[in-house]
């Protein structure tokens, strides 16, 4: 068994999820558990090099957990051919600009979501990783989050019978930053347009592949979306106007022909950083379906099949006699679940690595930015916007997508 490094050049690790999921939940915990196996039995151990623009933040991260090399010189980095990987967890709007320049350096791309701000922008990087020969990833943790794996688990194994629908409830309350000593727990950039900021750019890249993965392909979205906080107070206590939507409130139609057995699903999901939380977690999400229905959040999962529905009775003249919560079974984790960043980090790697299967790709990113682009048009058109499939328009991203890979050696 030999160990084999693998030089990983991360960007944007000085920001929240940079540091937290990617950096210390999933780089540092995975050199810390000694690697991860690959098919031939080999341990590939992650060398991470830090790069940013303020040194003295990126030698405190890499002090702090005991990485050895940090730069400032992003072209610099790419240069190096002794690291495969180029991450990039910036801030949004310049996901697209920093891999267009990983990609011509020949370096494998890993990106957090959303890929980049525009459908084309998206589509023309997976046609440049493709055309390079260079592997390409997408961020798609809620994947394998335990409460939606529990979710998919009940999908595949006929559970709800047909599902008839899907509402998820997303949020919390985003403090405006100005009063009670209380700073706001997001980047101001989040409530800026113009710096790729908005819920609907940030979420409905999650919406699309959970709710594709899990239930059914988005056929049709219908969006509404608000700024209901119109000001707020920035890192360094200056008040901005908020140009970008904190709240959206949309429905989806999905394909339910595979996971849905057969007709439409109707897919609901309020998405609010104006809201506050009276439900079990920051996201819930209710299906119901013919035989059984289900509740999922971030770990846990609860079903109530049809022979175990209670016959409710609306009597609003004396007090509810029902427990309602306690209707419900817990689905076991039989199992242990490793944090979803993490897994998903191992299999790129392995990915980059031996080859294996990853579908978390570039063309998946695309489809993200894809709805939140036409939940944007149809908030502003006041209209309900089919969602055409990306897999053939346009017609030669197709074709790129069927064309094999080159393999590429890891350092
Ligand atoms: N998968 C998920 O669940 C999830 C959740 C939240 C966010 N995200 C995504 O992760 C990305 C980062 O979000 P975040 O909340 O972590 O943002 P953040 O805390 O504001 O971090 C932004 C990062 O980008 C860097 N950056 C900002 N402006 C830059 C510039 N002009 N040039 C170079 N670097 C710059 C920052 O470096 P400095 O320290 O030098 O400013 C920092 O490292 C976003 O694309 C977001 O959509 C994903």
């Amino acid at each position: 068994m030999a160990v084999r490094p693998i030089g990983i050049i991360m960007n944007g690790v000085t920001g929240r999820m940079g540091l937290n999921q990617h950096l210390v939940r999933s780089i540092v915990a995975i050199r810390d558990q000694g690697g991860i196996a690959l098919p031939d039995g080999d341990l590939l151990v992650p060398d991470p090099i830090l790069v940013g623009r303020s040194e003295a933040k990126l030698r405190a991260i890499a002090a702090a957990h005991g990485i050895a090399r940090v730069s400032t010189d992003l072209d610099g980095c790419l240069a190096n051919p002794a690291d495969a990987i180029y991450f990039d967890a910036t801030a949004t709007s310049l996901h697209a600009g920093h891999v267009r320049r990983a990609i011509a350096r020949g370096k494998h791309v890993y990106c957090e979501k959303p890929l980049a701000t525009t459908t084309t922008e998206a589509l023309e990087l997976a046609r440049l990783a493709t055309s390079r020969g260079v592997k390409h990833g997408v961020v798609q943790d809620k994947l394998f989050l335990p409460g939606i794996r529990k979710l998919k688990r009940l999908v595949d194994s006929g559970f709800f019978g047909r599902v008839l629908s899907v509402r998820g409830e997303f949020g919390y309350w985003v403090f405006e930053g100005d009063w009670g000593g209380q700073p706001s727990q997001r980047p101001s950039w989040n409530y800026r347009k113009e710096e790729g900021g908005g819920i609907i750019a940030d979420m409905f890249a999650h919406w699309r592949y959970l709710l594709d993965h899990t239930f059914g392909r988005v056929k049709a979205v219908q969006c509404l979306g608000a700024t209901h906080i119109p000001e707020r107070v920035d890192e360094r206590g200056r008040r901005y106007a908020a140009s970008a939507d904190d709240a959206a409130y949309a429905t989806f139609l999905l394909d339910g022909a595979a996971g849905g057995a057969g007709g439409d699903i109707i897919a609901q999901f309020n998405s609010s950083w104006a809201v506050r939380v009276y439900r079990d977690d920051l996201l819930q999400i209710q299906v119901d379906g013919i035989l059984g229905s289900a509740v999922a959040g971030l770990r846990g999962c609860k079903t109530q099949h049809r022979v175990t529905t209670p016959r409710p009775v609306w009597n609003p003249d004396v007090p509810n006699p029902f427990d309602f919560y306690g209707q419900w079974e817990d689905v076991p984790d039989n199992g242990a679940f490793d944090n979803a960043f993490k897994v998903e980090w191992e299999m790129f790697l392995r990915h980059v690595a031996a080859d294996t299967p990853f579908s978390h790709d570039f063309h998946e990113g695309a489809k993200g930015v894809q709805l939140a682009e036409l939940a944007l048009q149809s908030w502003a058109e006041r209209r309900w916007v089919d969602v055409p499939s990306l897999e053939t328009s346009p017609p030669d991203v197709g074709a790129q997508h069927a064309a094999p890979l080159h393999r590429h050696g890891v350092s």
